[in-house]
């Protein structure tokens, strides 16, 4: 989302214990400068009082429909009038039915019939209810009339059960809002992602890996979703929960992951390597844990295989983009880096914001270097998305 534009979403609270973490998206989305302005259901009301959402939003909440702080009476038409979105999380089963027939009998469910902007659900429920034949039903009707249904996610319930039904966590909602409006500029797309470190084993409890966090390559896989791509994200160790959209294919050794590469790559269009994959492996690990003694231990290392310079060689490769964290003289080594890897497109930062959620990152191509102003890795990465998207589009037929 542009930082210069303020949004106004419309909060809409039903009721369920999801509540609590409306909270918390509320906050976020006042951090992220949208202006918020909530409205709650009266069930809503008995498992989070309002006043948490006035003091977290620096407004009044609105519950009612006959409430006499709006002057015209007409609050279900003034609160989505410039807005940007509706946003109703957590959505009820009782609240997706009402919305998927047009009911109208509280301020929320007129307002949402009444808007003229678009409408996200984030449904809650427990799991039985969600698997329930006329809650899909509501939803499909729901998707046909082009409301947008983030989640529910898996895991364990409120009501003790696991399974489908839990609210998606705040952070990822907040992501899936701001996804919403991003122009669909890869639509169509098969996008493959390598993320986060390679774990090279030695013995059964150590390995050799690289400081990688692989928030870059989780940012990158989330700015091709909402750019309208098809995902796949390969990725090594981390502890990030990815875009619950992408296909996750898990890798630890480089080898894993140049297997899982190469069984994807014949599908894709657009092959972006952000993993920092080990330059060596370990010849002979042991299975069993090295036990320590006086003597020295020498470790042989062979190198590993350039994943990305596979890709790259293939005799009809994807788009390729490569990333290069360098710990000095930029400029130089990731120009000279594009060039020996012969890609159309390399993305270089210095090492400092590995763990960071801000980076400075510059884009390197045939035009030069285009330094992006410092700020969060999903900002950065959804600029490399619309880079990777032009240069994509002016890219030679086959066979020119
Ligand atoms: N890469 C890869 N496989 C490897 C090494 C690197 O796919 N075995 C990819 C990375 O994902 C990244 C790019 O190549 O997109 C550059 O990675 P980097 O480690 O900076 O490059 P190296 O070629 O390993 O060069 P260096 O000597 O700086 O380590």
């Amino acid at each position: 989302m542009s930082d210069t534009v303020k949004k106004r979403i419309v909060l809409g609270i039903t009721g369920g214990i999801a509540a609590y973490k409306a909270a918390e998206l509320a906050r976020l989305m006042m951090k992220r400068g949208m202006d918020v302005q909530v409205v709650m259901t009266d069930s809503a009301t008995r498992f989070v009082a309002p006043l948490t959402f006035q003091a977290l939003t620096g407004k009044p909440v609105f519950t009612g429909l006959w409430d006499d702080r709006i002057d015209n009476g007409m609050a279900h038409v003034e609160f989505t009038r410039g807005a940007a979105a509706v946003v109703v999380a957590p959505a009820s089963a009782d609240f997706l039915a009402k919305l998927a027939q047009g009911r109208a009998d509280d301020l929320l469910s007129t307002l949402c019939l009444a808007r003229d902007c678009p409408l996200m659900v984030a449904p809650a429920m427990n799991r039985q209810m969600w698997d329930n034949p006329a809650t899909k039903r509501n939803v499909a009707q729901l998707k046909r009339d082009g409301v947008a249904v983030f989640g529910p996610a898996s895991g364990e319930q409120a009501c003790g059960e696991e399974g489908f039904g839990r609210m998606v966590e705040p952070e990822e909602l907040l992501a899936d809002v701001e996804g919403y409006f991003q122009p669909k500029l890869l639509a169509g797309r098969k996008v493959l992602i390598t993320a986060g470190p390679t774990f090279e084993a030695i013995d059964a409890v150590r390995g050799i890996t690289n400081r990688s966090s692989g928030k870059m390559g989780y940012a990158v896989a989330r700015a091709a979703l909402d750019a309208g791509a098809e995902v796949t994200l390969i990725s090594g160790p981390t502890c990030l929960a990815p875009p619950a959209a992408a296909k996750l294919v898990k890798a630890v050794s480089a080898q894993d992951m140049l297997t899982a590469v190469n069984d994807l790559v014949g599908e894709t269009d657009i092959f972006i390597g952000v993993a920092a994959v080990a330059d060596y492996y370990v010849l002979n690990p042991s299975e069993q844990k090295i036990k320590k003694d006086a003597h020295i231990l020498t470790l042989e290392l062979a190198p590993n295989p350039d994943i990305l310079a596979n890709v790259v060689n293939l005799p009809n490769p994807p788009f390729c983009v490569g990333f290069a964290a360098e710990s000095e003289s930029l400029f130089e080594f990731a120009e000279i880096k594009r060039h020996r890897k012969k890609l159309p497109l390399l993305a270089g930062n210095l090492v400092e914001a590995i763990d960071s959620d801000e980076s400075e990152l510059t884009l390197f191509d045939d035009e030069g270097a285009h330094p992006l102003p410092r700020g969060p890795k999903i900002q950065h990465a959804r600029s490399l998305i619309a880079h990777i998207a032009k240069l994509y589009g002016r890219r030679p037929a086959a066979g020119e």
